[in-house]
């Protein structure tokens, strides 16, 4: 569920360390900041994780480094074994943000870099719907993830990968599901949680979100 996007990262998996550090130009504004946003969403989480879209382990490295302990989840082959490669002691497993194993320990925090986006906005009220259930009491959510601030800055955005000529990322933008700031929040909120947002990049966008 949720897996459309997942041809992306066959492709894209061996590349993709590079592509973080700002070295593919069409991805460097959507990057910027990438180590200091895994810093800030590493700062956010308490207790034991449960982290989706763990991609090559970044973040995961981070929060085992701060003592938590995380159950990671990634759905791409390649992504998952090259995490797994470079940080062996990783527990990874297959599944996505709807059909995955839940820890049998309580989860204290969900967290997520660069992938929330795959979801339709129909899939992502149903996965908020299945966090609220398996969070503990005063759990969180932490997420980074492209989002619009408006459709000024859709626009905008849209228009600005278009003059530069970058189609791997016009493309990403047309064809996957960035939210409006707005509809996210409503999720959040009408799923039981306060909703904080913070920008931290031209694309990328700080979520928490508190169960109440
Ligand atoms: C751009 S990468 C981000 C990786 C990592 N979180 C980071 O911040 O560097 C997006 C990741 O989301 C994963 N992904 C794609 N669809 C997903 C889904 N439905 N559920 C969970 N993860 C998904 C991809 O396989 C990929 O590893």
């Amino acid at each position: 569920m949720g897996r459309e996007f997942l041809d992306v990262f066959e492709e894209w998996a061996s590349s993709y360390d590079d592509a973080v550090t700002g070295n593919d130009p069409q991805y460097r504004d959507v990057f910027e900041g990438y180590d200091t946003i895994l810093n800030e969403v590493a700062k956010l989480t308490v207790g034991n994780v449960l982290e989706f879209g763990v991609g090559t382990g970044n973040l995961s490295a981070k929060l085992i480094a701060k003592g938590h302990t995380v159950f990671g989840i990634e759905p791409s082959d390649p992504m998952r074994e090259l995490a797994q490669k470079k940080f062996p002691q990783l527990d990874i497993k297959d599944g996505d943000f709807l059909q995955y194993h839940k820890p049998a320990v309580e989860i204290n925090t969900i967290v997520s870099t660069y992938a929330f986006h795959h979801l339709t906005d129909e899939e992502k009220n149903k996965a908020i719907t299945q966090f609220y259930e398996i969070l503990a009491d005063n759990g969180r959510i932490v997420f980074a993830d492209t989002v619009y601030k408006n459709q000024a800055a859709k626009q905008k955005l849209h228009q600005e990968a278009e003059a530069n000529e970058y189609t791997d990322l016009l493309h990403d933008l047309q064809t996957e599901y960035y939210p409006f700031l707005q509809d996210l929040k409503v999720l959040f909120t009408q799923n039981g949680f306060q909703f904080e947002a913070k920008q931290c990049n031209k694309y990328v966008w700080l979520i928490m979100a508190r169960k109440q």
